[in-house]
């Protein structure tokens, strides 16, 4: 395995302006805390900082992500003009940018799970990790942290605890990194700059809800205080995860989520 070819990704990237600004690192903690760091100095909307290795890799819940080399860990520093409320839309779109990539760029047929995994055959492929800095209701800097198993072996995810694939053992290849980045950076572009007008951001949920789940099945739910079970029935506009429990509709945000499983 090569690394990562700044060269030949910057001949292939045809997007706007995302990825135009790009930082990349040999190891680095982790690529969210790093964007904090040039972000306080120089926020340019859409600068990505990649590295090959993190050595602090963070998931969702201060969970440790398990960074090694071979993988794709990125994250896209942006300033969004919208309301703090619907942040969790970014974190879907950009699933389902990855979701997509991965269906047109190796042909398999990837789905997200809500708030924030891709999946394949059920096994989590990638994670995002969207942070943000608001102030007075506006949000100053938005991170979106991005992590792809996508050259990891079966040896590199043996030892985690949750179940995990990478795209290489899917696919039975070695993908290029390159050319998946620009791919993904490019879908990412094209949804993100259609969330401000309602009726594209319409048009985006409903592609998010054809390939999430669990909409459709009986979940338990880890909130901070209970646990809870219902049916998820729909995704709503902002984001939220619509269950019904005991004849009541409630609306979980991932913020307010431990953990979410389907029960069979
Ligand atoms: C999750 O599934 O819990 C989210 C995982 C997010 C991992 C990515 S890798 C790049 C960026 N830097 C980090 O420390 N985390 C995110």
């Amino acid at each position: 395995m090569k690394d990562f070819d700044i060269h030949s990704f910057k001949a292939i990237l045809k997007t706007k302006y995302l990825g135009k600004e790009f930082i990349y690192f040999n190891s680095v903690d982790s690529t969210n805390d790093e964007a904090f760091r040039v972000a306080e100095e120089k926020p340019l909307n859409g600068t990505v900082v990649l590295a090959e290795v993190q050595t602090l890799g963070r998931g969702r819940g201060e969970k440790t992500w398990l960074s090694p080399y071979g993988g794709l860990w990125f994250s896209i520093i942006l300033k969004p003009k919208i309301s703090p409320l619907i942040i969790s839309i970014i974190t879907l779109l950009s699933g389902l940018a990855v979701a997509e990539t991965i269906k047109e760029s190796l042909n398999l047929d990837a789905k997200m799970k809500w708030p924030n995994d891709v999946l394949i055959d059920n096994l989590k492929v990638a994670g995002i990790l969207c942070e943000s800095e608001i102030f007075k209701n506006k949000i100053k800097k938005l991170v979106i942290g991005i992590g792809v198993n996508l050259n990891l072996d079966k040896e590199d995810i043996e030892d985690l605890d949750i179940r995990a694939t990478s795209c290489k053992i899917e696919s039975g290849n070695e993908v290029n990194r390159e050319k998946f980045l620009a791919h993904f950076l490019q879908k990412f572009e094209n949804y993100y700059s259609k969330i401000i007008f309602p009726s594209e951001l319409e048009s985006i949920v409903t592609k998010i809800r054809k390939i999430i789940i669990p909409i459709g099945s009986n979940v338990e739910i880890k909130t901070e205080s209970e646990k809870l079970s219902g049916y998820a029935f729909d995704l709503a506009n902002n984001g939220s995860l619509l269950v019904r429990i005991d004849n009541q509709i409630k609306a979980f945000t991932s913020s307010n989520i431990e953990y979410i499983r389907i029960k069979k």
